[in-house]
């Protein structure tokens, strides 16, 4: 035993001197600030609708005009998932929480950069709230047939397919994406509460009815829609995390019972312990545990400190050098996930491990993990090396993110980034005729400022083409989450 975590103590001390070697080769002072700036004006590129008159990103014009139309609603708006042009409601949801996170912990730190934080995550809330405008009656999901879509390479100006409109209700539940769009609009009502008063009430009220909803009619969204939501967000993993999250943000809006109550309840039968290490769109439970775990490090839910406990074993499966590592690194230090769009992982974990860093600290914790100790500096020191990575320290000296540093990705695999804009080419681009853009050797001609793309694969290597969709497309769900990361960063450099 002592042996083990003596040899487990050299082997993190081996890691971080690899890790501070390789920050010596690759190190520069990054402007943190001036990232964050980015990482926001990439949401207003994936804006579906009207566009408002303070947009800023010039090359995008308005989109999807109708859509609802086919039943009778108005579900413009909203935000495009990533390099397509569908609205799926399950991962927006969560890009929306993520954002929403992003504020309530790190928006002190925005300084200039919060009221553009602000109208990001109200770009999506106003959707949200069209789309549970009648729940429990129905929930719009999704908008646009992806099989249609994916068939073409077409501006979303120019779009032609077909914009079908997937709802679930009582006969069609699910649970997952109802629960998510619940975290959404509650995690939201907090963001707005000292800020519009009466936009905050509406968001935590429709949160309460749409959780309502999520609980009373269970099931996961992929039994009956199928075929408009797998592959692409099909619910892999479960709705039992969504609910037990959608309670974890109910709880921390409105402080009533009835959450905590439901969330100690179902603690075990939800199965708050599983799979910790992961927290994406599809799983919940790395991000239940540390969310609820600052009410148990504030002193405040003795009842909920399993919770803590489930927190603190994903915090020593994920951090580099302990036992039994559950998270592959590649060479140059990346947290590296199989599966594709490699960075959404290391931008929602990075953002936990700070998140429960700052919980830590506030309380005066550590986290024991066999032989070492994650600290609380430790844990930040682990997320501010994710995040130099992505901005370029890196063994390629590559910035991940378009438009930041003096080399990023050219060939993102986006259809408004890769074909001509409106501006220039107002002419129709019909479906077919975008292939050759695609298939175009050279770089997009629309920068999307600000988006982050999959990443480098598991060697560290980048082949910066369109057809690489895992390596070169951005989504909502990567950026959303280092909004935070970067907001806390450019304050604490
Ligand atoms: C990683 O990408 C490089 C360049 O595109 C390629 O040559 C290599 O085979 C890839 N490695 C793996 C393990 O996918």
């Amino acid at each position: 035993m002592a042996k083990n975590s003596t040899f487990s103590l050299l082997v993190v001390l081996f890691f971080f001197s690899l890790l501070s070697l390789s920050s010596l080769c690759f190190a520069q002072q990054h402007n943190y600030m001036d990232a964050l700036r980015k990482s926001l004006l990439f949401f207003e590129g994936q804006r579906s609708g009207k566009l408002p008159a303070d947009q800023r990103l010039r090359w995008r014009r308005d989109s999807a005009l109708r859509d609802g139309h086919s039943v009778g609603r108005d579900l413009t708006g909203g935000y495009y998932d990533a390099g397509d042009n569908i609205k799926f409601g399950f991962p927006m949801a969560f890009s929306v929480t993520l954002l929403s996170w992003s504020v309530i912990d790190f928006g002190r730190n925005m300084r200039g950069e919060l009221s553009h934080a602000l109208k990001t995550v109200r770009w999506g809330t106003d959707y949200l709230l069209k789309a549970t405008a009648e729940v429990p009656n129905v929930m719009y999901v999704q908008v646009g047939d992806p099989y249609s879509d994916h068939n073409c390479w077409e501006r979303p100006e120019d779009m032609d397919t077909s914009r079908s409109v997937y709802a679930i209700d009582r006969n069609h539940p699910g649970s997952d994406v109802a629960g998510e769009t619940a975290a959404a609009l509650a995690a939201a009502s907090i963001v707005f509460r000292s800020r519009d008063r009466a936009y905050s009430r509406l968001l935590l009220s429709r949160a309460v009815k749409v959780f309502e909803f999520a609980d009373k009619y269970r099931g996961a969204y992929s039994s009956s829609l199928k075929r408009a939501v797998c592959p692409f967000y099909c619910d892999n993993n479960g709705y039992q995390d969504e609910l037990l999250w959608g309670a974890a943000w109910l709880h921390k809006a409105t402080r009533r019972r009835r959450y905590r109550e439901y969330i100690v309840r179902n603690e075990v039968i939800l199965r708050a312990g599983d799979t910790i290490n992961e927290f994406g769109w599809d799983n919940k439970h790395a991000g239940i545990n540390v969310l609820i775990s600052k009410e148990v490090l504030m002193g405040r839910a003795e009842d909920l400190r399993s919770f803590k406990n489930n927190a603190d074993d994903f915090i020593c499966s994920v951090i580099p050098g302990v036992a039994h590592p559950q998270v592959q690194y590649s060479p140059g230090g990346l947290i590296f996930k199989a599966g594709g769009s490699n960075m959404q992982h290391v931008t929602s974990l990075s953002f936990l491990l700070l998140a429960y860093s700052n919980y830590l600290s506030h309380s005066n914790h550590q986290v024991p993990c066999g032989g070492i100790v994650a600290s609380s500096a430790l844990l930040k020191q682990f997320a501010k090396r994710q995040v130099n990575y992505i901005l370029g320290d890196n063994p390629i000296r590559m910035s991940y993110m378009v438009g930041y540093g003096p080399r990023y990705p050219q060939r993102i695999h986006h259809r408004g980034s890769s074909l001509p804009s409106v501006h220039v080419h107002p002419a129709h681009i019909g479906c077919k005729a975008g292939s050759r853009y695609f298939l175009s050797p050279n770089p997009n001609p629309n920068k999307l400022v600000g988006a982050v793309v999959g990443g480098p694969n598991v060697t560290d290597a980048f082949p910066d083409s369109r057809p690489y969709f895992q390596e070169s497309e951005p989504t909502t769900y990567i950026n959303a989450p280092l909004v935070g990361l970067l907001a806390y960063f450019s304050a604490h450099p």
